[in-house]
């Protein structure tokens, strides 16, 4: 079975078998079917990937649906989603229902079982901000249990399901804690302020704030239906005080985020763009050309024709700046 209408890559590998799970019932049954035959490889919405081989493995695709309130009170709702529901209808679902929360998260890629094993964020939120718990099929008793916000322990596009959990759970459920009206806004950021006043809107609501992020990442963002791609390739890295000061003397517009102390955070895009690589292209595989965090696959690039060209930004980047940038994209 090809894998490349599962990937936002469109990366054209195949898997030894594939199996479409719609519920949690049928994906026990068929672990245990598999009885460890194959290795295990979890496929939600493909779009934080590169597949630079062919999957030797039994690819569970979790299409799991389904969206219900587990509780209220006067200021907020508890609401589930099952793992397969696309990430965005969900975001609007939210909006629909006047919850505020998700706004700012509109219009990224994937579906709501993988968006917390990387804390997916954007303008100034993260879900570890509205994430309430999520219920996860433990594969060694094939139980289902829940986690807590706690104990997700995040961090920025980081989860204990990257690291001590990696492999050992399916994440089958997320339960937000969403606000009812009066909602709190989070529109510091200078983009979603430009875009609410070029959409002439002085009182934003959730649905105005939704549709300003919509708006600006569909100005910068490739749409994965047209150019393949996983969103930003790359973390921004976080460098000492002392190199961002040094950096800032040969280049006084270098934009920056505190951290703490004694660290800044520097825009990866920036870097990539300031050592000529921003639209950069090699064969079918590219640095896109409005935003350079973005590796874009034009057509029929491999997966080794991609992570080549990371490792050239990678490269390029260290010799001009002095600073590692590291993939954000899973690549198997
Ligand atoms: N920049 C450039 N050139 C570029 C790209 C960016 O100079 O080609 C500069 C921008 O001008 C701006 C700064 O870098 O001053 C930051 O750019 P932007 O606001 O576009 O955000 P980002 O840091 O590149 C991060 C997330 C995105 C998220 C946006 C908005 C990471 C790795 N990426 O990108 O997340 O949507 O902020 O909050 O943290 C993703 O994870 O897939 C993703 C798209």
């Amino acid at each position: 079975q090809s894998l490349k209408n599962y990937n936002t890559f469109g990366i054209d590998v195949s898997a030894t078998q594939f199996i479409e799970i719609s519920t949690v019932h049928q994906l026990k049954d068929v672990i245990k079917e598999n009885n460890q035959k194959l290795p295990l490889f979890i496929l939600s919405g493909g779009s934080n990937m590169l597949l630079t081989k062919n999957v030797d493995a039994l690819v569970l695709h979790i299409n799991t649906k389904g969206i219900h309130v587990v509780d209220e009170n006067e200021d907020f709702v508890w609401m589930e989603a099952q793992a397969g529901e696309t990430w965005h209808d969900f975001v609007l679902y939210t909006i629909t229902q006047n919850l505020g929360g998700l706004e700012n998260l509109s219009l990224i890629p994937g579906k709501v079982g993988s968006s917390p094993i990387q804390n997916i964020g954007a303008y100034g939120v993260e879900i570890k901000d509205t994430m309430h718990s999520l219920t996860a099929l433990n594969l060694e008793t094939l139980e289902v249990e829940t986690f807590h916000n706690a104990d997700c322990k995040f961090g920025y596009r980081e989860s204990v399901f990257k690291h001590q959990l990696k492999d050992k759970y399916i994440i089958t459920a997320v339960t937000f804690k969403l606000k009812k009206a009066p909602h709190l806004l989070h529109t510091s950021y200078g983009a979603i302020q430009q875009e609410l006043e070029t959409m002439h809107v002085e009182q934003p609501t959730i649905k105005d704030v939704s549709n300003a992020v919509i708006a600006i990442r569909q100005s910068k963002l490739p749409d994965p239906k047209e150019i393949g791609n996983s969103g930003s390739f790359f973390k921004n890295p976080v460098i000492d005080k002392t190199l961002y000061q040094s950096l800032l003397e040969k280049n006084p517009d270098i934009p920056h985020y505190p951290v703490n102390e004694s660290e800044v955070k520097i825009p990866a895009g920036w870097l990539i763009e300031h050592a000529g690589l921003k639209g950069f292209r090699k064969g079918d595989a590219g640095v896109h050309t409005k935003q350079a965090l973005v590796l874009v696959n034009y057509g029929n690039a491999s997966g080794k024709e991609l992570i080549d060209m990371a490792y050239f930004v990678q490269q390029t980047v260290f010799e001009k700046f002095e600073i590692s940038i590291l993939p954000e994209v899973n690549i198997i």
